[in-house]
């Protein structure tokens, strides 16, 4: 290590105890990871919680080769290390960063292409919820999905940590945004936050809903992170040359669709997982980020909504809360 401040040889952490529930999450005692070439250790003071931290305790989503088996997305904090090759960071800089899994606990090591400031007047617990949802939002989003200014967005689970910054971000950026949520309570806040548009789909069709919103056109990108059934219902509702980026397959991965519609309105149907995807990538991404969505966070005219936050002990209750599925915006960890 090039430098380091005074860094103990254990921390707590909250580890997998074996697939299941909630209460399978607890609190162990681990070795603080050492940074190597290029990763800087991190004194985590709060930590992410994201949906793909749930399908990772279940045990249906393995942390990618060399990866912590520790959960977490990501953390604020501040630099407690650094490995050899870093010039940009120092100790005790402030920062927020994209983790390849490890954020529950009080150390994590992360390459430094995934670091980022803390986002001027941010508290650590509001930036720890913002790098999983800003990374994905903005490569699925503007980048795979080409959304511009003056477009229609149709974001599914608008109410969720990816939802709610993909409405805050296409709105900042100008585009026309529609958006499903499974409530009133849901839809009010993501009108609030900026949509122009917000469908309860347990009560009203989002194709008709999006056509009438649309002057019959549709929507130019559809960010959807549900599939199944919504597979052949996004081709219906998405625009002529709409593009259709798939993030999560929440209602099922395997779908019946009319390809037909394809061809008839030269749609493109793609999608990415953020976490598997190389340091360089993710270094691209956050170089992105910080020029073009860091002063919108430091003026926060964006911002993540927060939800509720939980001793770091408690990350069970935590992930109970977001199975609940009565959140809104973003559950994060006080780590201390
Ligand atoms: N591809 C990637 O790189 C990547 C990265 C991060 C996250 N993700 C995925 O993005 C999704 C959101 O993550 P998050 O952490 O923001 O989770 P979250 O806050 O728990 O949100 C889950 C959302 O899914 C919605 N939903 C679930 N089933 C639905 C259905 N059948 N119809 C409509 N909406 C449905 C829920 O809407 P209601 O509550 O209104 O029902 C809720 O808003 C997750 O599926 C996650 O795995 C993907």
């Amino acid at each position: 290590m090039a430098s380091a401040q005074k860094i103990p040889a254990k921390m707590t952490a909250i580890a997998i105890s074996e697939p299941g529930g909630p209460r399978v999450l607890k609190p162990e005692t681990r070795d603080v990871p050492l940074p190597g070439p290029g990763e800087i250790l991190i004194r985590v003071r709060a930590a992410g919680v994201n949906r793909p931290d749930v399908q990772q305790r279940k045990g249906a989503y393995p942390p990618p080769p060399g990866a912590s088996d520790l959960p977490g997305l990501e953390a604020s904090g501040e630099v407690a290390a650094l490995g050899d090759e870093i010039s940009r960071w120092r100790v005790g800089d402030r920062v927020c960063a994209l983790t390849p899994g490890g954020g529950y606990a009080e150390y994590v090591k992360v390459h430094a292409g995934s670091v980022l400031p803390l986002p001027a007047g941010f508290t650590h617990t509001e930036a720890a919820a913002v790098p999983e949802n800003y990374f994905t939002v903005w490569h699925n989003m503007f980048e795979r999905g080409g959304l511009k200014s003056g477009e229609t967005l149709l974001v599914h689970g608008g109410s969720s940590g990816i939802g709610t910054t993909a409405i805050q971000l296409a709105a900042a950026f100008g585009a026309y945004v529609v958006t499903t949520a499974g409530s009133k309570e849901k839809c009010d806040a993501c009108l609030k936050l900026g949509a122009d548009r917000a469908i309860n789909y347990r009560e009203e069709d989002f194709v008709a809903a999006v056509k009438e919103a649309t002057g019959g056109k549709g929507a130019n990108v559809i960010l959807d992170m549900v599939g199944g059934d919504y597979v052949a219902r996004n081709y219906e509702a998405a625009a002529l040359e709409g593009r259709i980026v798939q993030i999560a397959t929440q209602g099922g991965a395997v779908a019946s669709a009319d390809f037909s519609k394809i061809m008839v309105k030269r749609l493109v149907h793609t999608g990415s997982t953020l976490r598997p995807r190389t340091v360089e990538f993710k270094a691209a991404i956050a170089a992105a980020l910080e020029a073009q969505v860091w002063p919108l966070l430091g003026t926060r005219k964006v911002a993540p909504v927060m939800d509720m936050i939980f001793p770091l002990k408690e990350a069970w209750r935590a992930h109970e809360r977001m199975e609940d599925g009565e959140h809104i915006g973003k559950i994060v960890l006080d780590v201390g």
